[in-house]
């Protein structure tokens, strides 16, 4: 969309290359080459850094069954090869950061065996590379992909951070061990260089496609497997059910010398299409409440009962609260029929449309129109894609005519039923499911949080409706987690990890620890450390997820909530290390105001944070910190609240708690 820096596409060369066997390609600063080669007529690539090897030549490539025909070994020959380069710069509709450039050199070599054509298309960015393949129109229209066969062997063997590929719906804890230790792996994944680089391994653009997992194999290398398709519950060997012309998406690698580099990369969003939706003016960042916790906390029910969440009053006091405390939404889940299946009892259909007698919709929208706040909807569809999908349109025109913005899905099932029967939630028939779901949406101007959804590849740059989605281990674990909740550490692998792959609904915000269900289980942090995840795990719908009550208790701690916003002009880590702490700077897009989120794991410790990152001035800094005797276990509720003029040149000593954090504001006086 808005790109307004000069678009250069150049093409530079295209020759009959049969008889040359290496192909290269720079990045823009020539730090990073790639190199494409035929090997008996199999391709394979390989990856120098400053003249330094990273990957070793690594197979690519498809297998197809073509009609009858499995097309394994081909022999390729180089039909031609096509160089451009690109430097623009594009307007996010929100984000991370409001400007995105995307400055790259390409590479596209055309294959043929015989009649059989396959380009695979390099592109080199400053801090990483990517590629895709690409099936021409030609003969062949109907085929099977059987398998991918691009592999990533490296020079020497890097330590990964990863979940293992069956952690249901994503939602596992990163952990960290040298590739030959690793098994099978969900995408992405982070490295940690034997010389001090980091990569992250990923796909963008995951359209009509599965999504990729991957796999240690000998000699330092890994492989990828693609999620299959299932017939009668059996894996089939089929991955994808393809029409040529088709382009897979694409594979990318970022790698940088420093973390701060790393999570700065935008190689992601700008390997995915720019924006589909004209109009974006609907679409809107906002933080929100919800009636949700107390059902995790077992205080409240989903379903209809004495103990009902969703009533009429509860919401009322919620979009009240919302109103008053700079909340743009409210979630109501547990508003419509259906949750007795949920809950265990019987399996209902549910319905998109149908209020539970003590929900009064009409009313209830009437007045959160009266307040400008507004309901965000919930469709659980227990895994029931098929149903979802039959009931989309009804379902959205019932929100429009209600006034709901926003719907927070979910598939709360080890499989989802498609109309192709029962899938992995990450197939390619259930990436499908998702974008009928975002596509529908956007004609009826709804923005989408999807819960156990398939990895995001960044797809909110063609769709900004697609606003947040889970795949993340998130807060509600701290609930009802029989291992006692997430480790300190957690919220300091996530950042490096999961949140590479884009916003995550984790839901920060909790201001009570104990848990009365299950009294081994509770959140491990400080109060502080829950309000720097509103800067630390971004996310343009955030929610903050605890109970009105206990927000109630700490009035001058949840003015940090009020005041941090969800829609950043410009992003930067100050610090951190994987696992370990995280420093997190992020500028406001609507103001000049500045916020820090820092975090620590089990380890409570001293951090230094020059203050270059503000412009010249005075700023009036407000610093929520963790009291000297704060601890995630004993006392997580001690806090110092003080504010103290500064400017670029001061620098600011933090103590952070075990289990602690900080959060800042600056505003610029
Ligand atoms: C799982 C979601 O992640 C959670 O947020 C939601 O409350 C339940 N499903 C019910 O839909
Ligand atoms: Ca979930």
């Amino acid at each position: 969309m808005y790109n307004f820096i000069n678009r250069t596409l150049i093409c530079l060369a295209c020759f009959a290359l049969a008889a040359c066997s290496t192909h290269k390609v720079s990045s823009p600063d020539g730090t990073l080459t790639l190199d494409f080669q035929l090997r008996q007529g199999r391709p394979a690539y390989s990856l120098v850094c400053n003249e330094k090897d990273i990957l070793l030549p690594s197979p690519m490539g498809l297998v197809l069954l073509a009609g009858e025909d499995t097309l394994r070994h081909l022999k390729w020959s180089v039909q031609s090869v096509t160089f451009a380069s690109a430097d623009t710069t594009w307007e996010t509709v929100w984000g991370e950061e409001h400007f995105i450039r995307d400055n790259h050199n390409e590479m596209k070599v055309c294959l043929a065996d015989g009649e059989i054509r396959m380009n695979i298309v390099f592109r080199l960015f400053n801090d990483g590379f990517a590629f895709r393949y690409e099936f021409p129109e030609q003969d062949m229209t109907d085929i099977i992909l059987l398998d991918e066969l691009t592999e990533y062997i490296f020079a020497e063997e890097p330590q990964i951070w990863s979940i293992p590929w069956q952690t249901e719906y994503y939602e596992g804890l990163y952990t960290k061990a040298s590739l030959h230790e690793k098994d099978t792996m969900c995408s992405p994944l982070t490295l940690e260089m034997p010389d001090g680089m980091y990569a992250f391994l990923h796909e963008a653009n995951v359209t009509d496609y599965p999504c990729q997992n991957l796999y240690s194999r000998a000699d330092n290398s890994l492989g990828t497997y693609l999620t299959p398709w299932m017939r009668d519950g059996r894996v089939l060997d089929h991955k994808a059910y393809l029409t040529v012309p088709f382009v897979t998406p694409w594979r990318f690698m970022i790698l940088t010398n420093t973390l701060p580099e790393l999570m700065a990369s935008r190689i992601m969003l700008n390997l995915n299409e720019p924006c589909r939706i004209e109009d974006t003016s609907w679409i809107k960042p906002m933080k929100f409440i919800g009636i949700w916790w107390s059902m995790h906390m077992k205080e409240w029910t989903w379903s209809q009962g004495a103990r009902h969440g969703a009533t009429t009053e509860n919401m009322r006091r919620y979009l009240k609260f919302a109103a008053e405390n700079g909340f743009g939404g409210v979630l109501a889940e547990g508003w419509n029929t259906g949750w007795e299946g949920y809950e265990g009892i019987n399996n209902d259909r549910f319905s998109f449309v149908t209020p539970y007698p003590d929900y009064d919709m009409d009313a209830l929208s009437a007045y959160a129109g009266e307040l400008g706040v507004n309901i965000i909807c919930h469709h659980e569809t227990s895994g029931r894609a098929d149903e979802y999908e039959a009931d989309l349109d009804t379902a959205y025109r019932f929100m429009q005519l209600h006034g709901m913005p926003a719907v927070k899905t979910g598939y709360v099932s080890p499989l989802i039923r498609t109309r192709d029967g029962y899938q992995f939630n990450r197939s390619q028939g259930v990436v499908r499911h998702y974008r009928k779901v975002i596509e529908t949406a956007a004609k009826y101007h709804i923005s989408i949080d999807n819960h156990e959804p398939a990895m995001p590849s960044g797809l909110q740059r063609t769709y900004p409706n697609l606003m947040t989605q889970e795949g993340i281990r998130g807060q509600e674990w701290n609930a009802w987690a029989q291992d006692g909740g997430s480790p300190c550490s957690h919220v300091c692998t996530l950042p490096f990890t999961r949140m590479m792959a884009g916003p995550a609904d984790y839901t920060p915000g909790v201001f009570a620890f104990e848990n009365p269900i299950i009294p081994g289980t509770r959140v491990h942090s400080t109060l502080c450390n829950q309000l720097a995840l509103f800067v630390i795990l971004y996310s343009p719908l955030q929610m903050a997820c605890d109970k009105i009550e206990n927000y109630e208790k700490h009035p001058a701690e949840f003015q940090f909530i009020r005041d941090v916003p969800c829609d950043w002009k410009q992003s930067r880590l100050l610090d951190g290390k994987i696992g370990e702490y995280v420093v997190m700077a992020r500028q406001d897009r609507h103001s000049e105001d500045w916020f820090i989120g820092a975090v620590t794991n089990e380890d409570a410790r001293g951090i230094t944070i020059p203050l270059s990152f503000l412009s010249e001035g005075e700023w009036k800094a407000t610093i929520y910190a963790d009291a000297p005797d704060a601890d995630w276990q004993n006392n997580p509720y001690a806090t110092t609240i003080a504010t103290q003029n500064v400017s670029a040149s001061d620098t600011l000593n933090i103590h952070l708690a075990t289990g602690g954090g900080c959060a800042i504001r600056f505003v610029k006086q």
